[in-house]
């Protein structure tokens, strides 16, 4: 089987040389050693430029680098009808536990404030909660979500998750459905967010949702830019309704240097490294759905495009 490979990251030696080797029945080509694109059967990629995959006309399969397959399914992109398949690994799982875990200790335990504090040597003590009395409520209780949603309620917090379909994890009181959206946001000192950005969910970190979240809440967002309206964001920290912000996703990325969000005082910026897909455990998942779609089967994690993730 021949695979394309597409990917813009730095590491893009090292993900080759581990399909190589983890493959070694397996061919693997760049887009410039492509001669024959009808003999291409499966395109391993991130962010492809559109276009790239439509000439491919044998391809059995799409092979995604991470976990979110916005980028392929945004209008425009015309992708083949072939299985579209992502990375559901238990390690980027445990790097998003412990980048939102991270982000909610952070807000929670005020070090924003410390830090501004210390740059003015200003030495005032303020209270902060108990870990038990601060709510947290978690948009998305997929792969990424449930592991945050879990990790938080074992460190003490009083976890709440929002999904499409009704779900039971231990220790986590479960919201679906619109109905329920207000009352899940009112209990939210914290709202993290872990959808994935499809038609339903884009823009859902707005003006309407920051005012339904109590005085002093925080937002932390690691889904997509495209979930957060940035004016509405700087809005309501602007008016003092939102104590802070931790973003890891940008609508534009790089985030602009002029952007507002860079210097805003009550914003910390992480340059979407929440939970970058490790190269060895991703690398393996990719070579076992080639080897499926080989044999006729389909792959674990084949995305319901449907519902758009
Ligand atoms: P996933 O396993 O597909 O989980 C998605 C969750 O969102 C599910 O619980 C799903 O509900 C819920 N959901 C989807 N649409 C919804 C809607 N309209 N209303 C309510 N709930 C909805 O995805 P994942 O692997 O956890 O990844 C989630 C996203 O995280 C990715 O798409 C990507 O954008 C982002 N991500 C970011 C980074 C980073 O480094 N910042 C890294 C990896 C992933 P059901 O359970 O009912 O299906
Ligand atoms: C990263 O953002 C991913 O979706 O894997």
């Amino acid at each position: 089987m021949r695979a394309l490979f597409w990917c813009p990251w730095p590491n893009a030696d090292e993900w080759l040389a581990l399909l190589r080797q983890k493959g070694p029945e397996l061919e693997f080509l760049i887009s410039s050693e492509i001669d024959a694109p009808e003999t291409i059967e499966a395109a391993i990629v991130w962010q492809p430029p559109s276009g790239l995959l439509e000439r491919l006309s044998g391809l059995r399969c799409i092979l995604v680098l991470g976990a979110g397959v916005d980028h392929l399914l945004a209008p425009g992109m015309r992708l083949p009808d072939v299985p579209l398949v992502r990375i559901v690994d238990p390690v980027m799982a445990e790097r998003m536990a412990s980048w939102v875990l991270a982000a909610v200790l952070f807000g929670h335990r005020q070090l924003d404030v410390y830090v501004r504090q210390q740059r003015e040597r200003s030495w005032r003590r303020h209270a902060a909660r108990d870990t038990a009395d601060v709510r947290v409520g978690v948009l998305g209780l997929g792969a990424m979500g449930s592991a945050c949603a879990s990790r938080l309620a074992q460190v003490g917090y009083r976890v709440a998750g929002w999904s499409r379909t009704p779900k039971a994890l231990a220790g986590i009181e479960g919201f679906t459905g619109s109905e329920t959206w207000p009352s899940f946001l009112a209990r939210s000192d914290f709202l993290i967010c872990l959808l994935p950005l499809t038609p339903e969910t884009r823009g859902i970190l707005n003006a309407r949702t920051f005012a339904a979240l109590p005085e002093g809440a925080f937002v932390i967002n690691a889904g997509r830019g495209g979930h957060l309206i940035e004016s509405d964001l700087l809005s309501a920290l602007d008016d003092d309704h939102l104590a802070g912000a931790v973003l890891d996703v940008f609508e534009e990325e790089p985030l602009p240097a002029q952007h507002p969000l860079w210097a805003h005082p009550k914003v910390l910026i992480t340059p979407h490294i929440a939970s970058i897909t490790n190269p060895e455990t991703g690398a393996e998942q990719i070579i076992a759905a080639m080897r499926a779609i080989r044999r006729g089967e389909m792959p674990p994690n084949t995305v319901d495009r449907r519902h758009h993730y």
